[in-house]
This record gives structure tokens, C-alpha cells and sequence, in this order.
């Protein structure tokens, strides 16, 4: 199988068992479960259930990563509801489809967001519970990332940032929290749950490759608002320059974004390198994530 297939095919996969993890549409409140099923089912690229799966491959162990890839899109999914939000981004368009508030009104998207939160760790829980040590740390990797100190934190800097004075220092911490925190719990998680993941070394080691693949993965984001199409993205282009968001592209222009998103993506290989195992399809990742044109 090439990459493209393999990412397909593993695409395929989550999308599935993120069926199977949903309540249905119609159990009451119908409206909250239509409402998660209807941001959820819109098409994300998975990336980060994908990250998961493989940071696994690196030394594949006895347990099933896809639950903790479900558990990562949950809180993922979530994030991106309240991104859209009006309080936050203001954004009526996510994943080709009207955003969550759009299509049914502010009050459900915040709940749909909500119950999204508690389900994943539900995941987690219920998939790992035979090795209760393994289902502890996956939870307190993610909770960790999920809380104030980094996605939310990160989220709250980019809000009170807007329309400010960009510098590197909060440019930094934004991108560190908003969007790398989940990037390296994806393959901090991965990496657990192979047979190697035990060992202290390798998860700082790998948590290292999380980071600046992270990174890289913003400063795309950011790249992508200014230079690709409102239908290529599936939400709206051109939204950080209006909303005044701080982002590299304003500090330092698209040449310079474009250099730093190629080198953190290096900097990732070079981290991985010394961690060994089957690292073929995630570096492969790592340049598709870089190639994207959504
Ligand atoms: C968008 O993430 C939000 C950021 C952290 C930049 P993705 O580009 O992975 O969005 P989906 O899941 O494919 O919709
Ligand atoms: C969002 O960053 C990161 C999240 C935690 C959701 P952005 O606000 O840049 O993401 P998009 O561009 O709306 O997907
Ligand atoms: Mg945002
Ligand atoms: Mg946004
Ligand atoms: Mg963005």
C-alpha cells in the first residue's frame, strides 16, 4: 500500500469507529447528537487520530490505538466548535459545511462542544480499562493537553492577542498551546501504547517530534489563510487578516512562515531519528502535512 492509500484506508478506519462512538442522531436530545454528528461527520483530515496510529507503528504493541485517536478527534472536534464560535473566531464556515452555530444556533454548538469534552475521556476509559495504567496516562496526557496551560491557554493568548502588537514570544506560546499541545499528545499517545512507550527517554524524545511537527502545522494554517481558496480549505480564507489575528504571516511574511513551517517539519525528522522503529509512513506524514493545500 502507498502513502496515499494507507492514509485513506486508515482515514477510513477512524471514521468508522467515530460512527460507532457516537451516540445517533436521533437519541434525545436530538438536537445535541444531530449537532455533534452533523461537525464531526463533516470531513476533517483526522490528523491527529492519524498521528496516533502512527507514532504506534514505530513499535506496534498488543492494545488498539484507535480508540485514543477517538478520543483526540473529540477534543479536537470540540475545539474547533467553539473556535467558530462567534465570541471567539466568528467563523461561518468549517469543514465545507456551515459551522456548528450556523447550522443550528450559538446555544448548541456550545453544547454540542461540551458533551464532546466528557466523551472522549469516556473513550479512553472504556478502550484501556484492562490496563488501568496504561488508561491513566493516556487520560492525563490529554487532559493536560486539552486544559488552561495549553489548548485553551493557547486559545485565550490568540483571542486577547488580536489586533495587538505581534512578537515572536507570544506568537510562540499562541502556536505552542493552540495547536502543537495536540500534535505531540497524538504522538505522545501513539508512542504509549506501543511496546516501547515506557520508556521515559523515548516519550521526551518523541514528545520533542510532537512539538515542532506542531508548530510546522501552524504556521501552514496560517499560510493557508492567505494563500489558498475559500473552497480548497472548506472555512473561510483571508479570516486571520480580518479578524486582526497575530500569526507569522503578519509578523514576518508569507517567505519567512513558508521557512519556518519547512524548518520546525526538519527539525521534527531530526528528533525522530534517534527514536528508531518503523518511521516510514509518519515521516511521509510529516511532508504531507507540510504539502497540504487544506
Ligand atoms: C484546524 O485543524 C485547526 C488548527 C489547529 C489549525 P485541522 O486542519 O486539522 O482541521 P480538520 O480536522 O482537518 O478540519
Ligand atoms: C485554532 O486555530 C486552533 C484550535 C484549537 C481550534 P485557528 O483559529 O487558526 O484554526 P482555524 O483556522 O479556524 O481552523
Ligand atoms: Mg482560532
Ligand atoms: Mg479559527
Ligand atoms: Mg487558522
Amino acid at each position: 500500500m502507498n502513502f496515499l492509500e494507507k492514509m485513506k484506508t486508515w482515514q477510513d478506519l477512524i471514521n468508522l469507529r467515530l460512527d460507532q462512538a457516537l451516540h445517533s442522531a436521533d437519541l434525545q436530545p436530538a438536537r445535541l447528537h444531530t449537532a455533534m454528528r452533523h461537525s464531526m461527520n463533516a470531513g476533517g483530515k483526522r490528523l491527529r487520530p492519524i498521528l496516533a496510529l502512527a507514532a504506534h507503528e514505530l513499535f506496534p504493541g498488543k492494545h488498539d490505538p484507535v480508540p485514543a485517536g477517538l478520543a483526540l478527534e473529540c477534543i479536537h472536534t470540540y475545539s474547533l466548535i467553539h473556535d467558530d464560535l462567534p465570541a471567539m473566531d466568528n467563523s461561518d464556515l468549517r469543514r465545507g459545511r456551515p459551522s456548528c452555530h450556523k447550522a443550528f444556533d450559538e446555544a448548541t454548538a456550545i453544547l454540542a462542544g461540551d458533551a464532546f469534552q466528557p466523551l472522549a475521556f469516556e473513550i479512553l476509559a472504556n478502550a484501556y480499562i484492562a490496563e488501568p495504567e496504561l488508561a491513566i496516562d493516556l487520560i492525563q496526557i490529554l487532559a493536560k493537553t486539552a486544559g488552561s496551560l495549553r489548548l485553551v491557554g493557547g486559545q485565550m493568548q490568540d483571542l486577547v492577542s488580536e489586533g495587538t502588537v505581534p512578537d515572536e514570544d507570544k506568537l510562540s506560546y499562541i502556536h505552542s498551546n493552540k495547536t502543537a499541545a495536540m500534535i505531540q499528545a497524538a504522538i505522545q499517545m501513539g508512542f504509549r501504547l506501543g511496546s516501547k512507550g515506557k520508556v521515559d527517554r523515548k516519550m521526551k524524545q518523541i514528545g520533542k517530534v510532537g512539538h515542532s511537527l506542531g508548530l510546522a502545522f501552524q504556521a501552514v494554517d496560517d499560510l493557508l489563510d492567505v494563500s489558498s481558496t475559500t473552497t480548497e480549505l472548506g472555512k473561510d480564507a483571508l479570516h486571520d487578516i480580518e479578524s486582526g489575528k497575530i500569526t507569522w504571516v503578519t509578523l514576518k511574511g508569507e517567505d519567512e512562515a513558508r521557512r519556518l513551517a519547512a524548518g520546525h517539519t526538519n527539525d521534527a525528522r531530526q528528533f525522530l531519528k534517534p527514536v528508531g522503529g518503523d518511521s516510514s509512513f509518519l515521516n511521509e506524514l510529516m511532508n504531507f502535512m507540510l504539502e497540504r493545500n487544506h
